[in-house]
């Protein structure tokens, strides 16, 4: 089965080559792009396209002497713009309830506290794993609807040995980018316990690192560690990493959201794919990022929500680093789903253009996620693609909260 998309107004590529506009954005007007079997194989000029594949008429079954035998759909973008599929390298998508009221009361003048997980905690471990696979579908069409093709999701609301596993386990159902979070915060039951004292933590480290690791580790790609004030120090983060990385996962790290501290300096010493959040950074620590192949992943949405100061992206690019933006949906911090939100956010408050909040959405995902098959529209790559009802990425910026996703393909099967 093969897809001909035509008459693309403006095709971002992130694949820069000579004669395409726009930096990193490689961006092709005319554009038309090929797909079969669920890949990209060749990305040109509508005028082109007609050539190559002979009259393409807008009919749905074209045969061809190049696609002899294989139906072929066309479909006229209508001088509309086509962008990769949003690559989401951070999302908490696995959980019980919902925290509205703590989010109205921070609205009313409180602070955000991570202390809050807890009470997701709660809540997940009492949804049946029915219960929480019904939620996550729901997610995923709304992901698929606002354009993001690949997302990334952490377990870390469970905290026990058989509500992460349950957690990571549920979260392979619907997509490959699975994170186990055991060192999300200490759980109640540790904290709380008076004969462990401030003992807990390293005690539930303890079990994170042994008998947790074991077994969510099969389920899983990464391990991640919040290395906060409140959550874990830098050594015991290191010890839930490293024991990650001992059991085969690929490192990413929560840093430096609420204050300033080691994560950003621990994540490029493991060489972790991505650190996320970097709202409280000092020169050394971008300098060092800079210096790395670590991506700093930047969560807009959670300093909206929080009321927090946004992290500096235009200082990061500036120092040379790759910069990512995520979601980070989850009940607390960030319960958006949506990248055009993020990119919105970003240009207006972080100092991003959009142009930079396009490929950090998508090709900068994708590198904080160590993909190479995602995030890009180049012959070889996954036919994710999305259509947009504007004729620019600009306008994912320009238009704040308008619905400009028209048509997703995943792997090139319409989804959305
Ligand atoms: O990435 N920072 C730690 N974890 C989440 C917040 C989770 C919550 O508040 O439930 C985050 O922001
Ligand atoms: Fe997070």
């Amino acid at each position: 089965m093969s897809l001909l998309l035509t008459n693309i107004g403006e095709l971002v590529t992130n694949d820069p080559a000579e004669g395409r506009d726009d930096g990193p954005l490689g961006i092709i007007r005319d554009a038309a792009v090929l797909v079969e079997d669920g890949v990209v194989t060749w990305v040109g000029s509508t005028a082109d396209a007609a050539s190559r594949v002979g009259d393409l008429g807008g009919s749905d079954a074209t045969e061809t002497a190049d696609f002899a035998h294989s139906a072929m759909s066309v479909v006229d973008a209508g001088g509309r713009a086509v962008i990769p599929g949003f690559v989401d390298s951070h999302t908490h998508l696995v959980f019980g309830g919902d925290r509205a009221d703590e989010f109205a009361a921070r609205m009313a003048g409180q602070r955000y506290a991570a202390g809050g997980i807890r009470s997701t905690v709660a809540a997940t471990r009492a949804a049946t794993d029915d219960e929480l696979r019904a939620r996550l579908a729901g997610f995923v069409a709304e992901l698929h609807a606002q354009g993001t093709t690949t997302f990334e999701i952490k377990s870390g609301y469970g905290l026990s040995v058989a509500d992460e596993a349950r957690l990571v386990r549920l979260a392979g159902e619907v997509t490959d980018e699975v994170t186990f979070l055991g060192a999300h915060v200490v759980p109640f039951e540790f904290r709380e316990d008076p004969a462990l004292g401030d003992g807990a933590a390293d005690v539930y480290v303890d079990l994170v690192v042994g008998e947790m690791l074991a077994a969510c580790a099969p389920h899983s790609r990464w391990v991640d560690a919040f290395c906060e004030r409140g959550a874990f120090t830098a050594e015991q983060s290191r010890r839930v990493l490293e024991a990650g990385a001992a059991a085969g996962l690929g490192v990413r790290v929560h840093g430096n959201q609420l204050g300033p501290g080691e994560g950003v300096r621990l994540a490029v010493d493991l060489d972790a794919a991505s650190v996320d959040h970097c709202t409280y950074l000092s020169d050394d620590d971008v300098a060092a990022l800079a210096a790395s192949n670590t991506v700093a992943t930047l969560l807009p949405g959670v300093e909206f929500s929080t009321r927090q100061p946004y992290p500096d992206a235009r200082r990061l690019i500036d120092a040379g680093v790759t910069v990512a933006l995520a979601s980070d949906c989850n009940p607390g911090s960030s319960f958006t789903s949506s990248m055009p939100f993020c990119i919105a956010v970003a240009v207006r408050d972080m100092g991003m253009t959009p142009a930079e909040a396009v490929w950090a959405s998508t090709a900068g995902g994708a590198a904080a996620l160590r993909r190479t098959d995602v995030g890009a529209i180049r012959p070889g790559a996954r036919a994710d693609l999305v259509l947009l009802d504007a004729p620019s990425h600009v306008h994912l910026a320009y238009r704040p909260g308008v619905p400009l996703v028209a048509s997703v393909w995943k792997d090139g099967a319409l989804v959305a």
